[in-house]
């Protein structure tokens, strides 16, 4: 059997567009648009490269984005002192700290001071533990897991009653990702590094997601046929074939796995164009916070 393919591209499109979609009705009716300002610290390139496609993600979305860029130098004060600043800022709707920070700043400190209905991330610990309370409803839930879910519910993939096995544990993935999947009533297993017999475990899952951050670390034949598998993983590895002499691949081994998976992500183009598409959903559920028409 070969796995479908689960079209990333083409899901975080429409949900793009429904974003679009719902900024010119608000613009319609208030005259402005969702803005999200975007705080880049120091000069990470991957983090310029997120940023940017943030920025672009909005405009043309028809949404507001402003981005302020702090030199690697920026003390704590500076940086909390912009936090501030956007949070009071009406204009803004949304906030995002581009993470990580350079060394030496609190990342910790600088999340807890957004705004809670600004908190587009959902990386505020309010946010993040309303997402694992039960019976509480979180104002913002995390991009990336929010779009892992929203592949799956487009997909036709059933998550109620699933046996779902989420593999890492980071707070920027793993842990929000297992909380949206209890939430709809999977039964999740959280493995991570000191899991033991973890191709075992992984063999009993429905749906899998792979989320460690180590290249193709998951492979086929720890995959039960016909699971739904989501791959977070984005890794760069040498390939001399390439001109610029690497490719990027997942936490999965994808050329095994598709051929057991009953639906797989790709990587590139499975969970990594959702993040930004949730964003923008994100950034307009912000806006209508801040006018009082709930989301
Ligand atoms: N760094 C890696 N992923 C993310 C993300 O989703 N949001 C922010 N702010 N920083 C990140």
């Amino acid at each position: 059997m070969t796995a479908k393919i689960i079209d990333g591209k083409a899901i975080a499109e429409a949900v793009r567009q429904e974003a679009a979609d719902e900024t010119a009705a608000l613009k319609k009716q208030f005259g402005t648009a969702p803005t999200l300002a975007a705080v880049l610290v120091g000069d990470n390139p991957a983090s310029q490269t997120y940023v940017n496609s943030k920025g672009k993600a909005c405009e043309a979305a028809g949404m507001g984005s402003v981005t302020h860029r702090l030199p690697a130098t920026a003390t704590q004060e500076e940086v909390e002192a912009l936090v501030r600043a956007l949070n009071a800022d009406p204009a803004i709707n949304g906030i995002l700290v581009q993470l990580p920070l350079p060394k030496g700043l609190n990342e910790q400190a600088v999340l807890d001071l957004i705004s809670l209905d600004k908190d587009v991330d959902g990386f505020h610990p309010m946010n993040i533990g309303q997402l694992v309370m039960k019976g509480r409803v979180p104002q913002f839930i995390p991009c990336t897991p929010a779009g892992c879910i929203e592949l799956l519910v487009r997909s036709g993939i059933p998550i109620a009653g699933a046996d779902a096995v989420v593999v890492g544990r980071s707070n920027i993935v793993g842990i929000p990702v297992a909380a949206l999947l209890n939430n709809a009533d999977a039964t999740v297993t959280i493995c991570h590094s000191r899991t033991r017999n973890l191709p075992d475990i992984v063999r009993r899952a429905d749906i899998v997601v792979a989320a460690i951050g180590r290249a193709e670390f998951v492979r086929g034949d720890w995959i039960k046929p016909g699971a739904a598998v989501i791959d977070v993983g984005i890794n760069r590895i040498e390939d001399p074939s390439k001109k610029s002499g690497f490719r990027l691949v997942g936490d999965v081994c994808f050329a095994e796995a598709v051929e057991v998976a009953g639906a797989i992500t790709p990587v590139p183009g499975g969970v990594g164009p959702m993040t930004i598409a949730m964003l923008l959903k994100n950034t307009v559920r912000g806006y209508k916070l801040q006018h009082g028409i709930g989301a």
